[in-house]
Parts: structure tokens; C-alpha cells; sequence
């Protein structure tokens, strides 16, 4: 018993409350916030994308991240072993939470090295005379088709080296240099975000890039689409699903559970919603100059920070200094949610094996992070990384949502750890989170992931051939597979 307290003592301990929550916004607040929500809506709808989004953000995505909040804290352990404390079958949640948060990981790596090379152009503003072919051609050197691997793209390659290295060196000392590095990556992107809306807003012919943003297509709410797309984004922005705040919360013995849920929550999706008004209205005013309509410059999908926004920013006055401001911005955005998934990996490692070394644990997280990512350096390595996230957001987190709302809701007890959110706290949790978790998350993920089932089964994803479906599939099946093993591995202790 005493033994158990003693170990106990020696958790890592965030430095402050604040440094707790600016590390779970820096986590939330990424790419997702400047790359994905714009693009997403832009072809979901423009305004109307906000009420799917906003829908499940209150439906869905806050009471799942209060649920990862008061796990962590509760059980004082990373993924695997918080859901080890309910039942030790159930640390395959875990398991599966880290796994599929990896391969994320992975090929977010990727988009920030992508990122990196484009900030070494910004000197020059390389892609302005072609910006699609320079991001195809020179940068990516993309190959055809997905069969042609074409070999490794070294510059991709160096880059995703210095990423690692990077992320590495923000981990190393866990908590500690955790919390020193946020105080920077984390206001450091929300003030250029700001700087580039205001910019953005003050060129001619942002208001018509503003209009498509927020006029709504009401039309795209009919669309299953749009709902799966808002709830994969959800799961993607806040961080919830990978078992990354329930490592962070693990690191705290005093947090407001509902309370900084909140707060990271309304962060997050204001950050997102601030950056679609940098991005629209940039994309607006480089429409004028090119005299077409917004939706043109506007349907860019995953390359819209890639080649739209830039393209834009190649257009204004100071192009160089603006360039450099979006790629800082991109890269100091990203650094803090990717180091965030080592540390949850991390987390459950140390907590397994306490006597490794953390800087070793970190390392080796960050190296096979980066073999993993060398698929995404070869020359199809763009097709790799879209059905990657295809699979692993769509099903892979979603599954794990519903893992983590039955584990809870029905073998801990939904009713339990409401009562324990609501010790001492300042913001009492009402009783319907209790039926959020037990039946509104498990009930809606399914229909949710059974409805993109049927979508993909009747048509091959992005047109792929079969074998590259296939390890689409194995996207979502090896973790849930390696989840069963740990959860039925025999057990040492107790
Ligand atoms: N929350 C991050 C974002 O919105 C996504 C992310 C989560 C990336 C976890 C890595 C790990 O960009």
C-alpha cells in the first residue's frame, strides 16, 4: 500500500493549471483548425458546415472530452492503463486509442514537413508563377497512381527528419519541457492567425470570399456526407479519441474537469472559425484579382493551404513576409498537437515500464513515428496520406469514441464518474451527460459509421484499387486487433 503511494508521488505534475490547459490547446488547436475546417467547409456548404459542426460538438465532442478529462485525472495513468483500472480487459481501448492517434501522427508529420520546405520558399515565394504544379511536381513530385511508389522524395524525406528531431526535443523531458514549449506554440499561432485575418479582411475582395464562408447551403445538411465529415472533424480538432487528454489529464490532481473541457473546447472552435475568415476572405480577394468566382478558388479541398492560400498570398503586397507568417503559423499550430500524441504514447509506456528511461521511451516513439511516415515521403506518398485519413478519422477514432462511451457508460458507470467530475468542482455536470455517454455517443457513432460503410463498400474510396483499400482497412483493423491481444494478454499483476 504505502509502496503504491510512493509511486504515486512521482507522476509527472504539469508546472501550473495553466500550463495544463495551454498544452491541451495547443494539442486541440492544429491543423485541423486552419487546413481541415476551412477546407471542409468550403466544400461542405460554407456557413451550413457550422451547424453539423456545432451540432456535434455539443452532442458529441464535448461530452467525450470531458469523459477523456476525468478519466485521466481519476485513474492517474495514460490510455491503456486508465481503461485497465475499469476492467483489465478493457485496455485494449487503449491500446486501440494510441494506435490509431499514431498513424495520425505519422502522416501529420508528414504535412508538417510539407510545411517546413514551403517555409524555406517563402524567401522567395517560389510557386508563385505555377502554384499547383509547384506543390505536385516540385514539391511532392506526386507520381501518377497510387501503384507507382517511384522511390523516396529525399527533400520530404530531410524534413520529416527535422520534424521528428523537433518534436523530439519538445518531449524529451516530458511535462517539464512539455510545458515550456507550449507557452510559445500555443499563443505564438493564435496572434499570427490573427495577424492574417486582419490582413486578410482588408484586401479588396474579401467581403465576396466572407459571403461564401458564412452564407449557408442548407441544402448540405441533407447530405449523410456532411454530418460523418463534421463528426470525424470534431474527433480530429479536439484530440479526443487518441488518448492524448486523458494522458494530459493524467498529469493533474486539480482540474476543473467541465469547466477546462470547455474552455479547450470554445478555444479550439473559435481558433477554427477565426482562421476560416483568414482564409476565406485571402481566397476572396485573389478570386477578384483573377476576376472568377469564389467557389472556383474555393473547392481546393486538401490542398487549399498548399496551393489556394498561397497562391493568394503571392498575390498581396509583402508576399514574402506573409508567406513566412502562414508557414510559422502552420508549423507552430502542428508541432504542439503532434508532440501531444508522443506524449500519450509515451505516457502508456512509462506508466508499463517504469524503469526506462523517458528520454528513451520518447525516442523511440518519435523513430518509429518517423519509419512509419516514410511511406508518405515516396513519390505516391500523397495517396497513401489520403486513405490513411480516410480510414483512420472516419472509422478509427469513431470506433474508438463508442469503445471509450461503452467502457465508461456501462462498465464504469456513467452515474460514478459524474459524481466524481462534480467533487469539489465549480461547474456542476448536469445528468444529461450521463445520457450523452450512454446512449446519444454509442447510438449516433454507429449509425454514423455504419451510413460510411455502406458509402464505401458501394464505391472504392477516392477510386483506389482494391489492395490499397485494403490496407485502408488494416488502418482500422491492426489496432483494433492489437487492442484484443493486450486486452486478453494474461495479466502479471493481480
Ligand atoms: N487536434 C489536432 C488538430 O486539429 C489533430 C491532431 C490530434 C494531430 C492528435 C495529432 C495528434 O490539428
Amino acid at each position: 500500500m504505502k509502496k503504491k503511494k510512493k509511486k504515486k508521488l512521482l507522476r509527472d505534475r504539469w508546472s501550473s493549471h495553466l500550463i495544463f490547459l495551454f498544452a491541451a490547446i495547443g494539442s486541440a488547436v492544429g491543423l485541423g483548425n486552419v487546413w481541415r475546417f476551412p477546407y471542409l467547409a468550403g466544400k461542405y456548404g460554407g456557413g451550413a458546415f457550422l451547424v453539423p459542426y456545432l451540432i456535434v460538438l455539443f452532442l458529441l465532442g464535448i461530452p467525450i472530452l470531458i469523459l477523456e478529462y476525468a478519466l485521466g485525472k481519476r485513474m492517474q495513468k495514460g490510455a491503456v492503463g486508465a481503461f485497465g483500472k475499469i476492467h483489465p480487459r478493457l485496455r485494449g481501448i487503449g491500446v486501440n486509442a494510441i494506435f490509431v492517434g499514431f498513424i495520425v501522427c505519422a502522416y501529420y508529420a508528414v504535412v508538417m514537413a510539407w510545411s517546413l520546405i514551403y517555409f524555406f520558399h517563402s524567401f522567395k515565394v517560389s510557386w508563385a508563377s505555377a502554384p499547383k504544379e509547384f506543390f505536385f511536381s516540385k514539391v511532392l513530385e506526386m507520381s501518377s497512381n497510387i501503384r507507382f511508389l517511384d522511390g523516396i522524395n529525399w527533400i520530404v524525406f530531410i524534413a520529416l527528419i527535422a520534424v521528428w528531431i523537433l518534436i523530439y526535443f519538445c518531449v524529451w523531458k516530458g511535462t517539464k519541457s512539455v510545458g515550456k514549449v507550449v507557452m510559445i506554440t500555443m499563443p505564438l499561432p493564435i496572434i499570427l492567425i490573427i495577424i492574417l485575418t486582419i490582413r486578410g479582411i482588408t484586401l479588396p475582395g474579401s467581403l465576396e470570399g466572407i459571403l461564401f464562408y458564412i452564407t449557408p447551403n442548407f441544402k448540405a445538411l441533407f447530405d449523410m456526407q456532411v454530418w460523418n465529415a463534421a463528426i470525424s472533424q470534431i474527433f480530429f480538432t479536439l484530440s479526443i479519441a487518441f488518448g492524448i487528454m486523458i494522458a494530459y489529464a493524467s498529469f493533474t490532481d486539480n482540474m476543473q474537469v467541465k469547466k477546462d473541457a470547455w474552455i479547450t473546447a470554445v478555444a479550439n472552435s473559435v481558433i477554427s472559425i477565426v482562421a476560416g475568415f483568414a482564409v476565406f476572405s485571402t481566397l476572396g480577394f485573389m478570386a477578384a484579382k483573377q476576376a472568377v468566382p469564389v467557389s472556383e478558388v474555393a473547392a481546393a479541398g486538401p490542398s487549399l493551404a498548399f496551393i489556394a492560400y498561397p497562391q493568394a498570398l503571392s498575390l498581396m503586397p509583402w508576399a514574402v513576409l506573409f508567406s513566412l507568417v502562414f508557414f510559422i503559423t502552420l508549423m507552430s499550430l502542428a508541432i504542439d498537437s503532434a508532440f501531444s500524441l508522443v506524449e500519450a504514447v509515451s505516457t502508456v509506456f512509462s506508466d508499463k515500464f517504469k524503469k526506462w528511461s523517458k528520454h528513451w521511451i520518447a525516442a523511440g516513439v518519435c523513430f518509429v513515428g518517423f519509419l512509419f511516415g516514410i511511406i508518405f515521403t515516396t513519390r505516391a506518398g500523397m495517396y497513401f496520406l489520403d486513405l490513411f485519413d480516410h480510414f483512420a478519422t472516419n472509422y478509427g477514432l469513431v470506433l474508438v469514441g463508442i469503445f471509450e462511451c461503452i467502457a465508461v457508460g456501462w462498465f464504469f458507470g456513467a452515474d460514478k464518474l459524474r459524481k466524481y467530475i462534480n467533487r469539489g468542482a465549480d461547474w456542476k455536470l448536469g445528468k444529461w451527460w450521463e445520457i450523452s455517454i450512454k446512449y446519444i455517443c454509442p447510438i449516433v457513432l454507429a449509425y454514423l459509421i455504419i451510413a460510411q460503410l455502406v458509402i464505401d463498400i458501394s464505391k472504392n474510396y477516392g477510386n483506389y484499387p482494391n489492395w490499397a483499400i485494403y490496407i485502408g482497412w488494416g488502418a482500422v483493423l491492426v489496432p483494433i486487433i492489437t487492442g484484443i491481444i493486450v486486452s486478453f494478454w494474461p495479466n502479471k499483476k493481480k
